[in-house]
């Protein structure tokens, strides 16, 4: 089966903007504030796309564009100008960032209220704890786990192969899958042998950033594979670290790119976004 996340993801958005439309009408405007600093080509192309669903839902979207020579202190002042607005709900600042500005500095000055990206070490405990209250997880695994809810891929007691380390989805990922029951082997760019791995996955995640790494004969027969990269080959055309045309053959369940995991990256965030609005004004 192909896993059609941009399908999924627009019929969230049936619900989720009756929800918004609900919440207006009780006064409570869900907003997300994105922050973008310099001109990373892949990134400009997520912040106009979470914009554009952000208006199709019905919720506020400030985009903060800032030019690749911003300080490290102006960008912290812009978010504490932001963390102290009780209209805004969320705050993203879009990754990577200039060498000039420390990430981890930035993602520590986000008031925890508004990690909206769940990149906080609150809220990255929270999810390595396995704890059961409502907190914000890295969109892009928690919305693959929404896929493979949607697709009856229940992780209990399966093998769940990662393939990349990042903080963004490879960890993250891991631990969802580990929290919903996997068993879970994280590999990376350093693992030796990383077929005798991938081979044995019943649930394969691929970040890598690695164009068509993954390929057919990687894949135990009937594995669900979820392919998070979006890569450029050698003729410029997008596609992801799974070699996709020769891995459908084998897989039993394949995410294609695009239209796999990106669409519901955005609706996990939209989600996230107006489920920290609510928390806000409870
Ligand atoms: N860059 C790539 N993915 C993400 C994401 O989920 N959040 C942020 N803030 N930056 C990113």
């Amino acid at each position: 089966m192909i896993i059609d996340g941009k399908a999924l993801s627009n019929q969230l958005d049936v619900n989720m903007k009756q929800e918004v439309a609900d919440l207006n009408a009780t006064g409570l405007y869900p907003t997300l504030v994105v922050i973008i600093v310099g001109n990373d080509p892949a990134s400009q192309i997520y912040v106009r796309n979470k914009h554009r669903k952000a208006v199709k839902l019905g919720i506020r979207s400030i985009i903060e564009r800032k030019p690749a020579d911003m300080t490290q202190a102006d960008l912290l002042a812009l978010i504490a100008k932001y963390n102290a607005d009780d209209q805004v709900h969320g705050i993203l600042v879009q990754l990577p960032l200039p060498k000039q500005i420390d990430e981890t500095a930035v993602i520590r000055a986000i008031d925890v209220k508004k990690d909206v990206d769940g990149f906080s070490p609150e809220n990255v405990g929270k999810l390595f704890a396995n704890s059961h209250e409502h907190y914000p997880v890295s969109c892009t695994p928690k919305g693959i786990m929404t896929m493979l809810d949607h697709y009856n891929v229940n992780p209990e007691g399966k093998h769940a192969v990662i393939v990349g380390d990042s903080n963004i989805v490879g960890r993250p990922m891991g631990a969802l899958l580990l929290n919903a029951g996997a068993t879970v082997t994280y590999t990376h760019i350093l693992t030796q042998d990383l077929s005798s791995f991938t081979r044995t996955a019943d649930i394969l995640v691929v970040a890598t950033g690695v164009a068509h790494l993954i390929k057919a004969g990687d894949i135990k027969p009937g594995a669900t594979v979820i392919d998070v990269g979006m890569d450029r080959d050698e003729n410029g055309k997008l596609v992801g670290d799974v070699d996709y045309d020769n891995a459908v053959r084998v897989a039993g369940n394949i995410t294609p790119v695009p239209g796999g995991v990106g669409p519901m990256t955005i609706t996990t965030l939209m989600q996230q976004t107006i489920e920290l609005a609510k928390v806000a004004n409870r």
